[in-house]
């Protein structure tokens, strides 16, 4: 085999991600309001009806709520923390959330007890080295705001979420330095409930409230990078998009396009985020779908002038799409379903495995904006077994990851700049998509099933001591 030339730079942030709302637990400590997931039930007991009309969720009692206790983070993170940092982390990714620090979101006094427990997770994650990542709001618009508001659909989120953004800022100025406005902001078109706290269920035109939630979710998004930089300029503010390039079925010309087509309703965020302005093509996009976007004086300003430091991004999979009206050889993906890739080997989830992938999107991406690019989420969800010896064999997450550094490394000698790379689940948690334990990600085992049974005990896999190598070696012994 012919050795391969390392590129990774010499601070390359190595690490793991995880989100509160996936991983705390602890659903209504201290003073936390609900968020959307702790209505959820899992994929078995109906998650994906639930999470499409959460308000008629809001009547039903599923019995089980896999994020109530989730994997009790909030109890047990400095173990975590621990062994995180004895994997090598220099970074760790998680998320504040919202429903903890204003439990209605819109109260006047932010809640001193869930500002005391990141202030602790942070001082934990520093106590070993290790710069946190953090999230503002990663699927977590405070239950309330949607029954109040319909959350984002309505403009006075902006203001909420923006005093939100600013009591974090000030709070952990001296403990955080890298922070992502939204995760997936692309989501909100396809998951509204998670993406923006919103129920469309009686909505006529969808299209309208998405954009017109996504047009606020930019606007404050803007707004908050401002405010960062001034209450820290070191800071460094980034966006955050589910990524992964979508390919064309074949050479028709129809497929290529079509592909182009479903690329540019990721890339319409971040050509805001980045850029500063709302893309070229969207106008004829917003004219044939009858959307007409309430822009208020000062909102085009905002976002010119308060681009995003850094562009991050999830990678599981490409996805492929055909310009032919029917098509049904499809498969899951990361939320949306995508055309099956016959070169492609897929996940127990049917989620395609394509390392190669992360080089083309890493490239596109970087191409396209030419700002730094820092992966905050690439794994792969599977079930593990746990043997005899307590031993846990996880051979496919290993080669998941080892290809897909192996193809990042090969972007960064293309001349992308990156920043980091951290694993999604580097710990166990809840699937944001099935509410299952048994779709593990992570390097450290965590001892609970579907139905919340387990001492939550937790014990390294194989994976962890391969990790551990990959970053001691800063990318160069990947084997
Ligand atoms: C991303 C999310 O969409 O994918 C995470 O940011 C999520 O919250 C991850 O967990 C993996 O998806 P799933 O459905 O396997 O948990």
């Amino acid at each position: 085999m012919t050795e391969q030339k390392n590129y990774f730079p010499e601070n390359f942030l190595w690490g793991g991600a995880v989100a509160a709302n996936q991983c705390e637990g602890a659903y209504l400590e201290d003073g936390k309001g609900l968020s959307p997931v702790d209505i959820l039930p899992d994929v078995h007991h109906g998650r994906w009806d639930a999470l499409m009309k959460p308000k008629e969720t809001l009547n039903q009692d599923y019995g089980f709520y896999p994020s109530h206790e989730s994997i009790d983070f909030y109890h047990r993170y400095k173990e975590d923390i621990a062994l995180m940092a004895e994997m090598g982390f220099k970074t760790f990714r998680t998320s504040i959330c919202w429903a903890r620090i204003f439990p209605n979101g819109d109260d006047k006094v932010p809640n001193e007890a869930g500002l005391k427990f990141y202030d602790d997770l942070f001082d934990e994650c520093l106590k070993y080295g290790i710069e946190p990542l953090v999230t503002i709001q990663h699927f977590d618009t405070p239950l309330a705001l949607m029954e109040k508001y319909n959350g984002w659909a309505d403009r006075r989120l902006i203001d909420f979420y923006v005093n939100y953004a600013e009591v974090v800022y000030k709070r952990y100025k001296n403990k955080v330095k890298y922070w992502l406005t939204f995760n997936e902001i692309n989501m909100i078109l396809h998951i509204p409930f998670f993406g923006g706290g919103m129920d469309l269920t009686n909505v006529e035109n969808k299209q309208q409230v998405k954009y017109q939630a996504a047009h606020h979710q930019l606007v404050a998004s803007a707004k908050a990078t401002k405010l960062g930089h001034e209450i820290n300029p070191d800071f460094k503010i980034g966006c955050m998009l589910a990524a992964g390039s979508t390919y064309p079925n074949t050479c028709d010309p129809k497929d290529v396009w079509a592909a182009l087509q479903a690329d540019r309703e990721g890339y319409f965020f971040i050509d805001v985020q980045a850029r500063g302005y709302y893309p070229s093509y969207s106008k004829r996009f917003f004219r044939e779908n009858q959307v007409e976007l309430q822009i208020e004086a000062g909102d085009l300003e905002v976002l010119k002038e308060n681009t995003v430091d850094f562009i991050s991004f999830s990678y599981y999979s490409s996805r492929l799409a055909s310009g032919q009206p029917k098509n049904e050889d499809q498969t899951a993906g990361n939320v949306f379903a995508t055309l099956k890739n016959p070169y492609l080997d897929a996940s127990e989830w049917g989620w395609q495995i394509d390392p190669l992938g992360l080089r083309v999107t890493m490239n596109t991406i970087y191409d396209r904006y030419q700002k730094p690019l820092f992966i905050v989420e690439n794994g792969l969800g599977a079930k593990d077994v746990v043997e005899a010896d307590g031993s846990i064999n996880d051979d496919y997450r290993i080669a998941y990851h080892r290809d897909h550094v192996r193809e990042m490394n090969e972007a960064i000698g293309d001349g992308v700049e990156c920043l980091g790379y951290t694993t999604w689940g580097c710990i166990d948690l809840v699937s944001a998509g099935s509410g299952e334990m048994d779709k593990r990600y992570g390097f450290i085992y965590v001892d609970r099933d579907n139905e919340g049974k387990g001492t939550l005990q937790r014990s390294k896999k194989k994976s962890f001591d391969w990790y551990q190598k990959v970053i001691a070696s800063n990318g160069q012994d990947i084997n």
